[in-house]
């Protein structure tokens, strides 16, 4: 199979599967038990928290690990004062998105920040959510749909300046672009394992000292208070892993990447009908979403299946359901257009034979019609 969808997840790398295994299958004890099988599962989940802080340039209490970004979107919110406003991008994932529809439910006014026909966030929703001050304002690194990469540490500088809080999803973005939570100088940074070949179902919420963590779940006391439940040891092993391969590896596969992108690029521009949204702002590397006049993603989606091929129409969250993507209504995309996209998301282990052969299949279904 040609796998063209690491945005929705990454295989596993077999280094973070090797650091995994003994956790799984020797040391499976619980880390708050005091004997030794629990003391060793405690010091290994230590360990990758200072792994972690190190890399994002942090301190280890400023982590909690997670069941994964969603989780971690989840927990940012919660940290909104009572009564305060919430501001977010129009551009959100899902786990942004809903949490804070629900905190508009509960009376928190929530105020969406527009973006211009590429998906940046302008300078005027900057401006206005100024005035506004809200309690929190939730700006996404790099777009899961189209890779656009936002200016974070210039929003950040500006809304501290004024007293209001930030947060970043950063999820798509790590491994891919470089992430120092320092550098971003946001106040709040979920960060996911499985997009950056760790396992699935870990992840982590980052957070500066001036925030006031509120636990969305109660119990045991694990992770400072902060997050309740037998920690995820062998999950929470690999992600550390995960992230220390990532950043180690970076330039590497980055270049890798946008070799890749800028072949598969050159390849779709022969392509009549077709635009790349979000074409002219910064972008991940690996990521392109393209749509062509009079195709219907989702119908393309299936036949480059056939042919052994994994892309995505829009968000693989929203995949399902057939409501254009939200993420090109607010760029200002026709829903006809929008409905016509599909994402072709890259990994390290791509190569130029795939992209050749991705190429020539979808030439060859579009000339089909
Ligand atoms: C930008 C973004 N944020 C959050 C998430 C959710 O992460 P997880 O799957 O770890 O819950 C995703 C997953 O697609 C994502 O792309």
């Amino acid at each position: 199979m040609i796998y063209f969808d690491h945005n929705a997840t990454t295989p596993i790398d077999d280094r973070v599967l090797d650091a995994m295994l003994p956790f799984l299958k020797t040391f499976y004890g619980n880390p708050s038990s005091l004997y030794r099988h629990g003391r060793v599962a405690a010091s290994a989940v230590n360990a990758a928290r200072e792994q972690l802080a190190a890399l994002l340039g942090v301190q280890p209490g400023q982590i909690v690990f997670t069941s994964g970004g969603t989780e971690a979107n989840n927990l940012a919110l919660a940290t909104l004062a009572p009564r305060a406003g919430l501001a977010v991008s129009a551009i959100e994932h899902p786990s942004v998105i809903e949490p804070a529809l629900h905190l508009k439910i509960q009376e928190h006014e929530l105020t969406l920040l527009d973006v211009d026909t590429n998906g940046l966030i302008t300078q005027d929703a900057i401006d206005r959510v100024i005035q506004l001050k809200p309690g929190l304002v939730s700006i996404m690194l790099a777009n899961n749909e189209t890779g656009v990469i936002q200016n974070i540490a210039h929003y950040a500088d500006r809304l501290k300046a004024h007293d209001i809080k930030i947060h970043t999803d950063a999820v798509q973005a790590l491994g891919k672009i470089p992430v120092v939570f320092s550098e971003l100088g946001v106040d709040l940074m979920s960060l996911s394992s499985h997009k950056i070949y760790g396992p699935k179902g870990c992840g982590a919420l980052v957070f500066d000292k001036s925030v006031e963590i509120k636990p969305v779940l109660l119990g045991g006391g694990q992770e400072q208070g902060f997050r309740a439940g037998t920690e995820n040891v062998a999950a929470i092993v690999g992600f550390g892993m995960a992230t220390e391969l990532a950043k180690t590896e970076l330039a590497e596969r980055r270049a890798h990447l946008l070799n890749l992108r800028k072949q598969l690029e050159h390849g779709l521009s022969a392509i009549p009908g077709l635009t790349i949204f979000s074409g002219q702002a910064e972008r991940l590397p690996n990521t392109v979403q393209m749509g062509v006049d009079g195709i219907d993603g989702e119908m393309l989606l299936m036949q480059l299946d056939q042919k052994n091929i994994a892309v995505s129409s829009g968000s693989a969250c929203a995949s399902g359901q057939r409501e254009p993507s939200p993420v090109l209504a607010a760029m200002g995309i026709s829903p006809r257009k929008a409905k016509s996209a599909i994402r072709i998301s890259l990994g390290k282990a791509n190569t130029e034979t795939e992209i050749s052969e991705f190429i020539k299949q979808l030439k060859s279904l579009i000339e089909k019609g």
